[in-house]
C-alpha cells in the first residue's frame, strides 16, 4: 500500500510518499521559519496562505521524487487536527479534494498521533507496548500506548507545553523565533553556575507537568543577573536542566506506573540533545530502551502523517466526503487499529 502524507497544521508544509513494503519514498517540506520570525511567533493567517501557495507544487515534488504516478497511490493522509484552523483546512481540501478527483480514499490523521508513531519510521522501531512522552510546541503528554489507537493518556501539560516554555523563555532571553533550538544552542555554551531551577510538580504524585512557573523564575533570574553572553547561557543551562529533569522524572514515574520498559520520545522538543542523552541514560539503568526519531522527523513533517494515515487506511479506516479540521482533538478519543 502507497499513501501520498500531507501536514499543513501548523507552520510547516510538509507532504510524504510512505510504501509500508518499500518504506519512505520521498519527503518535501518547507517551513514558514522566515516569514513569521518578524513577528516574533507564528501568524495563523500568513501560515494558512502560504501553505494554499506551497501545497501543491510541493506534492508535485514529492510524487516525482518517489517516482510515484497517481495511479499507484492507494490514499491520502492529511492532518485533520489539532492546530490552526486555517492552516489545517488547507490540507484537509487540498487532499480530501485530490481524493476525491482520483477515486482514493482519504483519512484525516491526529497530528500527535503522528509524532508519536514517527519512531517507527526509523529501522531500529519499537514493539507495543511502550510508554510515549510527546513533548511539541502546542502539547505535553504522556501516553501509555498498547498498539495504534490504544492511547491512554496518563498526564499533560497544565499550562504551557515544553516547547512553548522553551520558545517564551528564548524570548525572554532575547532569542529569535523559534527559540527552542536557539536557546538549546545557548545551553550548549553554558557552565554549571549553582543556580536551584524548579522542578515543578516533581513533589506531589501525578503525571501532569506545568512549566510556567519555570519561566517565570528564568525571567526573575535574567533581572538579577548580569546582562553578559556566558551569564546568559549559564541561565539557559539551568533551564533546560529543570525542563529535562521534570520531564525524565516524570517518564520514570510513569514506566514505573505501567510496568513498561520501553520509552518512546517525540515532537519538537525530542530533538533536544540533552533530552535525548538524559533519557538514553535513564533507560540504560533501568534495563530498558528509549526510541526517537531521527532529527528531522522530531518537528513537523509529512513522513509521520504518511505512515500514520496508512496504518489506518490499511485497516479500512477513511473519511467521508466532507472536508474536516478539528483544531481540537483528545488523543484517547481515536479509534483503535486492530490489525497489528
Ligand atoms: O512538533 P513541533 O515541530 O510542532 C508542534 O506540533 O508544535 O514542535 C515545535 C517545538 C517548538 O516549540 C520548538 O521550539 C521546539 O519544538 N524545539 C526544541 C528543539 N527543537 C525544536 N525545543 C528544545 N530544543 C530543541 N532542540
Ligand atoms: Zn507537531
Amino acid at each position: 500500500m502507497r499513501v501520498l502524507g500531507i501536514e499543513t497544521s501548523c507552520d510547516e508544509t510538509g507532504i510524504a510518499v510512505y510504501d509500508d513494503e518499500l518504506g519512505l519514498l520521498s519527503h518535501t517540506l518547507y517551513s514558514q521559519v522566515k516569514l513569521h520570525a518578524d513577528y516574533g511567533g507564528v501568524v495563523p493567517e500568513l501560515a494558512s496562505r502560504d501553505h494554499v501557495r506551497k501545497i501543491v507544487p510541493l506534492i508535485r515534488q514529492a510524487l516525482k521524487d518517489a517516482n510515484t504516478e497517481i495511479a499507484e497511490l492507494d490514499g491520502i493522509a492529511y492532518t485533520k487536527g489539532p492546530g490552526l484552523i486555517g492552516a489545517l483546512l488547507v490540507g484537509a481540501c487540498v487532499g480530501r479534494s485530490l481524493a476525491f478527483a482520483w477515486d482514493k480514499p482519504a483519512i484525516g490523521v491526529h497530528h500527535m498521533e503522528g509524532h508519536l508513531l514517527a519512531p517507527m519510521l526509523e529501522e531500529n522501531a519499537p514493539e507495543f507496548p511502550f510508554v510515549a512522552l510527546l513533548v511539541s510546541g502546542g502539547h505535553s503528554m504522556l501516553v501509555k500506548v498498547d498498539g495504534i489507537g490504544r492511547y491512554e493518556v496518563l498526564g499533560e501539560s497544565v499550562d504551557d507545553a515544553a516547547g512553548e516554555a522553551f520558545d517564551k523563555t528564548a524570548k525572554l532571553m532575547g532569542l529569535d523565533y523559534p527559540g527552542g533550538p536557539r536557546l538549546a544552542k545557548l545551553a550548549a555554551k553554558g557552565l554549571p553556575a549553582g543556580y536551584k531551577f524548579p522542578r515543578p510538580m516533581t513533589d506531589k504524585p501525578g503525571l501532569n507537568f506545568s512549566f510556567s512557573g519555570l519561566k517565570t523564575f528564568t525571567a526573575n533570574t535574567i533581572a538579577a543577573e548580569p546582562d553578559d553572553e556566558q551569564t546568559r547561557a549559564n541561565i539557559a543551562r539551568a533551564f533546560e536542566e529543570a525542563v529535562v529533569d521534570t520531564l525524565a522524572i516524570k517518564c520514570r514515574r510513569a514506566l514505573k506506573q505501567t510496568g513498561y520498559n520501553r520509552l518512546v520520545i517525540a515532537g519538537g522538543v525530542s530533538a533536544n540533545t540533552r533530552l535525548r542523552k538524559t533519557l538514553a541514560e535513564m533507560m540504560s539503568s533501568l534495563g530498558g530502551q528509549v526510541f526517537y526519531p531521527r532529527g528531522e522527523f522530531c518537528t513537523d513533517n509529512g513522513a509521520m502523517i504518511a505512515f500514520a494515515g496508512l496504518q489506518r487506511l490499511k485497516a479500512g479506516q477513511h473519511e467521508d466526503l466532507t472536508v474536516k479540521g478539528q483544531p481540537r482533538w483528545p488523543l484517547d478519543t481515536l479509534p483503535p487499529v486492530f490489525y497489528f
